[in-house]
């Protein structure tokens, strides 16, 4: 295998390069030969680049085996750079050396296969142009959600997956057998977060959920990132505006840095720089009420599903609040509005142009009694609570939070049809392979 050192495309191909020698590595993304001059197009993590060899210059035998290398195989060439109007970029590297790392077998993936067919070959199809710029769009709006948190005292913490009871109800987890217990995967952190408020006051994690949903649609899948943040001391104003806050930091934090990403997969930078806050809001009540002034077969009670949230935002360019939703389509531990104890303190944040919830948000119930009897209520066993119990035992304190699906603010900020093109290996109903 080839020796540590080479130089980043990037920086072979400097403007100042020209003249320069270089030695760079990587995958081959296409090639051809003609009368003894090699083409090939070689991709490392930083860029692109053609790179032209002679038979004459290299000799027989090196280029009879740089010509059998396949797309994706993987190439080191040591060689100059030079000016040449027809590649693009408007220069190459002319090889002196080329040496063959792995030549590889033809590769199976190509543009007109089927969807499933990509799907079963997803670990080779991720190498694609449109998922490379997508993953580090992801990457970077991971990295500007924690420097958001960080830069507002939020503290970063390690909740368990494994869990022995359910966060959001038992009906969508997905249960194990724990040495013979039932055991779930942990569909939120939240109540865990909620548990590290009383020593750091303001505390957030990012892991996977998990959620065993059936619903084959655009925007579920059964495993996510899940971004949720607990504050102590706050209310439903505080929690909002503390969204209002965040959302725009990102999207401008990664139009800023992705502009070339996100320009490749069809948004323009500006777009997303042109969302600010505050964000309209519409009560459920009210929410219910338009819609069915829309022909919506809603009323007062009705959950509102993938339909009715598109409909909310489809000619909307920002986010919109819906807030102060029946209790009986919330989780248990959502707080009770005070002047309509039929509502719960909560707010879902539905992205723009009908792409959907992407945050739910709520204060937290403090009152023991009134979350004994939503435990009860829902139809779950009040001793797997017990340990949340304690927690309004000793140190009880007013507080709020939220989680931000990562792959659904994705799916919004790429507008990809399906939520699956925002995560590498996509676990759907029908599928956890590769
Ligand atoms: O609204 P949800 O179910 O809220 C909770 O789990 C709270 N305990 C969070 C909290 O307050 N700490 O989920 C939160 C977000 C949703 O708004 C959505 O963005 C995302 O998680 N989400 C999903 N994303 C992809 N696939 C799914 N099946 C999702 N289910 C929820
Ligand atoms: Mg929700």
């Amino acid at each position: 295998m080839s020796a540590p050192s080479a130089d980043p495309v990037a920086r072979a191909f400097a403007a100042d390069s020209v003249g320069q020698d270089v030695r760079v590595r990587g995958w081959v993304q296409r090639s051809r030969s003609s009368g003894g001059i090699l083409f090939l197009h070689l991709r490392d993590r930083t860029g692109t680049v053609q790179v032209t060899g002679k038979r004459d210059v290299l000799g027989a035998a090196t280029f009879d085996a740089a010509e059998h290398v396949q797309v994706e195989g993987v190439v080191e060439v040591e060689g100059t750079v030079a000016d040449d109007p027809r590649a693009p970029g408007g220069r190459e590297l002319r090889a002196r050396a080329i040496r063959v790392v792995d030549a590889g077998l033809p590769f199976p993936i190509f543009q007109e296969q089927t969807e499933e067919f990509r799907l079963d070959k997803r670990h080779l199809v991720i190498r694609s142009e449109e998922h490379v710029a997508t993953f580090r769009i992801k990457a970077e709006l991971l990295r500007a959600l924690r420097q958001f948190l960080d830069a507002e005292e939020v503290l970063e913490v390690t909740p368990p997956i494994l869990t022995g009871n359910p966060a959001e109800g038992g009906a969508e987890a997905f249960t194990i057998d724990y040495f013979g217990r039932p055991g779930y995967l942990s569909q939120s952190a939240q109540l865990y977060l909620e548990a590290m408020l009383a020593p750091h006051e303001r505390v957030y994690a990012l892991t996977p959920s998990f959620r065993a949903e059936k619903s084959r649609t655009p925007r579920h899948l059964t495993e996510y990132q899940h971004l949720e943040v607990e504050l102590a001391w706050t209310d439903l104003e505080g929690l909002i505006a503390f969204i209002e806050r965040m959302v725009p930091f990102v999207l401008h934090a990664v139009a800023e840095r992705r502009g070339p990403e996100l320009r490749q997969l069809g948004r323009r930078p500006e777009e997303l720089f042109s969302v600010a806050a505050p964000f309209p809001r519409l009560s459920y009540a009210a929410a219910v009420e338009r819609l069915a002034g829309q022909g919506f077969p809603v009323r007062w009670g009705s959950d509102l599903g993938t339909a009715e949230e598109r409909a909310l935002t489809l000619e909307s360019s920002v986010p919109l609040f819906v807030t102060y939703f029946p209790r009986e389509l919330k989780a248990f531990y959502m707080q009770r509005s005070p002047d309509d104890p039929r509502t719960v303190q909560a707010a879902d944040l539905l992205a723009p142009e009908g792409y959907g919830e992407m945050v739910g948000a709520s204060c937290r119930e403090t009152n023991l009694a009134f979350l004994e009897e939503r435990v009860r209520a829902i139809g779950a066993n009040p001793e797997e609570y017990e340990w949340y119990f304690d927690l309004r035992r000793h140190g009880n304190v007013p507080h709020a939070g939220f989680g931000l699906g990562i792959e659904r603010i994705l799916r919004w900020m790429l507008r990809r049809e399906h939520i699956r093109e925002t995560t590498p290996f996509p676990r759907t109903p029908s599928r956890h392979t590769p």
